[in-house]
């Protein structure tokens, strides 16, 4: 019998943008965009535009550019969020409107302070007015699984009859279990008249590791559209993962009779696209992406994989993109070359990005004799847009010795084309080299937090830095590569410097990461 086909709901630009640490810049919501437009997701949660102006901007954004996916806006169950939704969403040829309120008792009581009627008839009132707008309109009661039955079939029976065409069912605080979450679904299922007519989806959280087995126990009891995120990144623990639950549907499609349109040999790629964006790199032991996915260290298992591979291998690498050998290019490798292996890696750049990024190649392929990915996707973050001037780092230079300061002197091209050099002691030639671009750039920095990832293999394999630094008043993430760490941490604090200094220029006073202002779930 044919499978029946299942929607995903990619929600890395909502809920997982949502997360601490994970904002992302307008451009870099863009990139992942066009991303998930090529993982082939069927719904792209681009934002909550009420939450922000910034977050507004850049739901509208992804719309107008129209990738391909249903674009989907989150409001609360108010007029001012409904319409900020659909100004937003209406460029994209096929949107939708996201309404939620909360129904559990707790919710009820203590957040909200409202009664069990005025729930549905909010409920109510926020479908019927987002179906003036669009033919597109899903509903989640908030809270969901802590939500007592009877009631939570009267709130979805309501906002059925109300117009809504997918009705999600949050497990918001990742509290359930699978066998508890596959009988409400099936209670559902039984007691919502019309619920055959709509289509019913999950939404997971992670808290207690449960997330990918709650929603496949959601789809085994009939919902059919999965609500998830690349990585799993969200606020706490996180959402279900996109490629685990994917990849669970697929390798066991015997099982669930389903099938998604994911574009399986996306996965590694977009994933390591979000990891580099937001410095979230997932665990090695990381089901699917992880660096050890799909690595057989002990010799019984080696001697069973070369007899055949299906002896320890339920899955393919190249099924989810990873290359055998990722060993890539080296320093004869030609422009083309390289510009395709940035292509398969993810990631999209113009001309001037490429050549931009094709320089750097070579500076490292002669200082470094394998360039892999990983080096290549570090590469590509430190010459991508967010990365241009004003400033260029031209010249470092640290001194450390165990008991005295550090120094470091930095030399910095300017767009004018000139060159500005300074030079700092320190507690340590991080401290000593921001201090130095301070002078330089006059945009004092406090950095809050340093997280070093190793980009690929090897001693000399490239430093991915990520660094959390604070400027008046206002939280910012920057990353930086290098073969030398302290370079790569100065490349992410002149990011993030070089950022300020543009936004100053424009006039805008406030970053868009992370925004203060922003309207909290
Ligand atoms: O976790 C949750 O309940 C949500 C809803 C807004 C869908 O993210
Ligand atoms: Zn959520």
């Amino acid at each position: 019998m044919a499978s029946e086909s299942i929607r995903i709901f990619d929600t890395t630009l909502r809920d997982g943008e949502q997360a601490p640490g994970c904002s992302m810049t307008l451009r870099e919501k863009l990139r992942v965009a066009r991303a998930l437009a090529d993982l082939n997701v069927d719904i792209i949660e681009a934002g909550f535009p009420a939450a922000s102006p910034g977050d507004f901007e850049s739901v509208k954004a992804i719309a107008d550019e129209d990738f391909g996916p249903v674009i989907c806006g989150l409001a609360r169950c108010n007029p001012e969020d409904i319409e900020k939704v659909y100004q937003a969403v209406r460029g994209a040829k096929r949107h939708r409107i996201h309404v939620f309120v909360a129904t559990s008792a707790i919710h009820r009581e203590h957040k909200l302070k409202m009664a069990k009627e005025e729930i549905i008839k909010s409920a109510v009132g926020a479908v019927k007015m987002a179906r003036e707008y669009v033919d597109d309109v899903e509903f989640s009661p908030e809270d969901a699984s802590r939500t007592e039955l009877a009631y939570l079939a009267e709130v979805v029976t309501a906002a059925i009859e109300a117009g809504a065409t997918t009705v999600n069912i949050p497990d918001t605080v990742g509290y359930t279990v699978p066998a508890e979450f596959d009988r409400l679904f099936r209670y559902l299922k039984d007691h919502v008249p019309g619920i055959d007519d709509i289509c019913l989806s999950v939404h997971c959280h992670n808290d207690l590791g449960m997330a990918v087995a709650n929603s496949l126990a959601a789809v085994h009891a009939g919902a059919r559209q999965i609500e998830c995120t690349i990585n799993g990144i969200g606020e706490r623990a996180g959402n279900c993962s996109l490629e685990e639950v994917v990849m669970a549907v697929k390798t066991r499609e015997e099982f669930f009779g389903l099938r998604t349109g994911i574009e399986t040999t996306r996965l590694y790629p977009t994933s390591r696209l979000v990891s580099s964006i937001t410095g979230m790199h997932p665990p090695r032991n990381k089901a699917i992406v992880g660096e050890n996915a799909f690595a057989h260290e002990a010799g019984i298992h080696q001697h069973g994989m070369l007899q055949h591979a299906s002896t320890y291998e339920i899955m393919r690498p190249e099924d989810v993109g990873i290359s055998k050998s990722n060993l890539v290019l080296g320093k004869h490798s030609g422009r083309h070359a390289f510009r395709d292996r940035v292509r398969e890696l993810g990631f999209e750049l113009d001309e001037f990005e490429t050549n931009r990024a094709f320089q750097e190649f070579k500076k490292l392929a002669d200082r470094k004799k394998d360039v892999y990915d990983g080096d290549i996707e570090a590469i590509i973050m430190n010459v991508d847009g967010t990365s241009s001037g004003p400033y260029q780092l031209a010249a470092l230079e640290v001194q450390t010795h165990t008991d005295q300061d550090a120094r470091a002197s930095v030399r910095l091209v300017a767009e004018d084309g000139g060159e500005r050099e300074a030079s700092a002691t320190g507690d340590g030639p991080v401290a000593a080299a921001v201090q130095a671009l301070e002078q330089v750039t006059g945009v004092p920095l406090t950095l809050v937090n340093f997280e070093l990832h190793s980009a690929s293999v090897g001693e000399d394999a490239q430093g991915e830095v990520t660094v959390t630094v604070e400027h008046e008043g206002q939280s910012y993430r920057g990353n930086g590569a290098s073969v030398d760490i302290v370079e790569a941490g100065c490349r992410a604090c002149l990011e993030v410097m070089n950022r300020i200094l543009r936004r100053r220029h424009r006039g805008i006073a406030a970053a868009v990461p992370p925004d203060p202002t922003r309207a909290t779930i």
